[in-house]
C-alpha cells in the first residue's frame, strides 16, 4: 500500500448520488472537509449518513457524482484505494472477523512482511503496532493474540478503532463509535480525537448523541432524507435546534410522565441468588407489573452477562427464578419466550437478528407458533411485518429486504418488534435505544412507558444514565458482578449511580 501522504488532506464530495436498485437513498451531496477539523454528521435514522461515508472510504460505489483528494478526482474500487489517500473509516456495524486475534484483525489485508521477497509474516513488528495502538484506545490489559469472539462488545469497539489508527489515518471517519462505551472510554477516545486533530487529522464523526457532537465537534452537517439540510459552526447551534434540523420539525419532552406502580401489584420476575460463573454473583431482584426497572453499572460490571445467564445464554444457577408466577429457568431465549419473557440483545448482529434473513423472518421467529394453523401461514406474517414497520417506524425500501440492508438504528427497531412479537408479560431490554435517533429514542420510551403501564414487567440495561433516570421506577446499580444498591426514582441522579457504579459511595 503506498503511504499516505504527510500534511493535511481535503475532500470534496460532488454531487453524490446513490441507488439501490430502484430505491434512492442520496439525492446529490456537496459536502467539503477541511484538514485538521472535526464534523458532526447528523441525521434521522436511514438518512444516508453510513451510505455516504461508506462511499467516501470505498465500501460502496456512488451511482453519480465524485470525490477529489486535494483537488484531485480519484474513484475508489475498494477500500484499499481509499486508504492509499490516507481515508479509513471505523464501521457502525462491527467488521471484525471473530475467530482471528486482535493483531491479525488490526492487519488483515495489510500484513508486515519480513525476509527476502517478504516471505515471512513479521509476527513480531506487527504485534509491537498492535500492542501501541491498543494502549493507545485504553485497551492495554488485552493481548493482541486474544481472539476476538472472546472479547466484549465494547473491546471489540475499541479493536475497531485501533485498527483505523494503525492504517495511519489523514481523515478518519467514525461511525458511531462511541454507541458502545462507556463515559470513561469516550472520554479517551475524545483525548484521542484531539491529538489526531492536532496532528492535522480530519475527523468525521457521526452520532446520535448530541451531548458529545456539542463537546467535541467544530462543524456540524445535517442530512435528512438523502440530502443535506444544514451545515454550521457547532457552537452556533444548541442540541433542540440541532435536533430540529434532524427530524424537520420540533420536539417536545424526551422522557413521558412516568405512572405509579401499585404496591401490590403481582411481581412478574423474581430472581433469587442468579450466578453467572466469572461474571456475576448472587443477584436476587423482583420487578413488579407496570414497572420499569433499571440497570446501571460500567461496562465490565456484569450487567449484560447477568441476563445471557437468566436465558441460558451462559451457564449459570440460581435458588430460584419465577417468571409471571411460574418456576422457571430457560435453558434457551426460545424457552424464556414460552415462558412469557423475551430478550432484546445488546449484540444486535450476533445475538439480535439475521442479517441475512428477511425482515419477515427476524421478526416471527420467537412466535412462528402464532402463524401456524398447523402450517405457515406467510400471509399472516406478512401482514404481522406491514403492522410492525408502521408501529415501529421501520424505515425500509420495501418489505423484502435482507434485515442487514437496513440502516443501523432501523436494525434496532426491528430488534424491538421481535422481542415484543411474541407478546411476552416480561421484556429485558439492553441498550434498546443504541444507535436510534433522537425522534425514535422518544418514540421507543413512549413505547417502554406504554408496555409498562399495560401491566407488563420492563427491564431495561443501559450504559446512558440519563435514559435509566428518565424513564425507571427504580435503578439496581452493578459492580465487579454484584449488585451494590437499588434506587428508587425520587433518590435517581447522575451522582448517585455513578458512585455506586465506581464504589466510591
Ligand atoms: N445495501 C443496501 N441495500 C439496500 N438499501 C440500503 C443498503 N444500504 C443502505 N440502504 C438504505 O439506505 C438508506 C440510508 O441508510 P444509511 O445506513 O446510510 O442510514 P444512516 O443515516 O446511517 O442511519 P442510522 O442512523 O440508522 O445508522 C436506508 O433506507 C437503508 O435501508
Ligand atoms: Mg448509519
Amino acid at each position: 500500500m503506498a503511504a499516505p501522504q504527510p500534511g493535511g488532506v481535503r475532500i470534496e464530495l460532488r454531487g453524490i448520488v446513490k441507488r439501490f436498485g430502484p430505491v434512492q437513498v442520496l439525492h446529490g451531496v456537496d459536502l467539503a472537509f477541511e484538514p485538521g477539523r472535526v464534523y458532526g454528521l447528523l441525521g434521522e435514522n436511514g438518512a444516508g449518513k453510513s451510505t455516504l461515508m461508506k462511499i467516501l472510504a470505498g465500501y460502496e460505489v456512488p451511482s453519480e457524482g465524485g470525490i477529489d483528494v486535494n483537488g484531485r478526482a480519484v474513484v475508489f474500487d475498494g477500500p484499499r484505494a481509499a486508504e492509499a489517500e490516507g481515508i479509513v473509516l471505523i464501521h457502525q456495524e462491527f467488521n471484525l472477523a471473530e475467530d482471528l486475534t486482535v493483531a491479525q484483525n488490526i492487519f488483515l489485508g495489510h500484513e508486515k512482511r519480513r525476509g527476502p521477497l517478504g516471505l515471512w509474516l513479521d509476527d513480531v513488528a506487527m504485534r509491537a503496532v498492535a500492542r501501541r495502538v491498543l494502549d493507545d484506545v485504553g485497551l492495554s490489559k488485552v493481548d493482541p493474540d486474544t481472539r476476538v469472539r472472546e472479547l466484549i462488545v465494547a473491546e471489540r469497539q475499541l479493536v475497531e478503532i485501533a485498527k483505523a489508527l494503525s492504517r495511519q489515518a489523514r481523515v478518519l471517519v467514525m461511525d458511531e463509535p462511541t454507541a458502545t462505551l462507556t463515559p470513561g472510554e469516550t472520554g479517551r477516545l475524545f483525548e484521542l480525537v484531539a491529538r489526531l486533530k492536532a496532528e492535522g487529522v480530519t475527523i468525521v464523526f457521526i452520532s446520535h448523541k448530541l451531548d458529545e457532537v456539542e463537546r467535541i465537534t467544530e462543524q456540524v452537517v445535517v442530512m435528512r432524507d438523502g440530502r443535506l439540510v444544514a451545515q454550521q459552526p457547532t457552537a452556533t447551534l444548541t442540541r433542540s435546534q440541532m435536533a430540529n434540523l434532524m427530524v424537520g420539525r420540533e420536539l417536545a419532552d424526551l422522557y413521558p410522565p412516568r405512572s405509579t406502580v401499585p404496591a401490590d401489584a403481582p411481581v412478574l420476575l423474581s430472581v433469587q441468588d442468579l450466578s453467572v460463573p466469572g461474571w456475576a454473583q448472587g443477584v436476587s431482584f423482583e420487578v413488579r407489573a407496570g414497572e420499569v426497572f433499571g440497570f446501571a453499572g460500567l461496562v465490565g460490571a456484569g450487567r449484560t452477562e447477568l441476563f445471557e445467564g437468566l436465558l441460558g445464554l451462559r451457564e449459570r444457577s440460581a435458588t430460584a427464578v419465577e417468571v409471571n408466577g411460574r418456576a422457571v429457568l430457560p435453558r434457551s431465549p426460545r424457552e424464556a419466550a414460552d415462558a412469557g419473557l423475551t430478550y432484546l440483545s445488546e449484540d444486535r448482529k450476533g445475538r439480535g437478528l439475521h442479517v441475512h434473513f428477511g425482515l419477515r423472518e427476524n421478526l416471527t421467529l420467537m412466535a412462528l407458533d402464532r402463524h401456524a394453523q398447523p402450517w405457515l401461514k406467510p400471509a399472516s406474517e406478512r401482514d404481522a411485518l406491514a403492522q410492525a414497520v408502521r408501529e415501529f417506524g421501520i424505515r425500509c425500501g420495501s418489505l423484502d429486504v435482507a434485515a442487514g440492508s437496513l440502516s443501523g438504528g432501523n436494525q434496532q427497531k426491528l430488534a424491538l418488534a421481535k422481542v415484543l412479537h411474541p407478546g411476552p408479560r416480561v421484556l429485558v431490554l439492553d441498550e434498546p435505544t443504541r444507535g436510534v435517533d433522537i425522534g425514535a429514542k422518544r418514540e421507543i420510551y413512549a413505547l417502554i412507558r406504554r408496555l409498562a403501564d399495560e401491566g407488563r414487567a420492563v427491564v431495561v440495561v443501559s450504559s446512558e444514565l440519563m435514559e435509566l433516570i428518565g424513564l425507571c421506577h427504580r435503578v439496581a446499580v452493578m459492580r465487579a458482578g454484584r449488585l451494590q444498591a437499588t434506587l428508587a426514582a425520587a433518590q435517581l441522579n447522575e451522582q448517585e449511580l455513578i458512585a455506586h457504579a465506581t464504589g466510591s459511595h
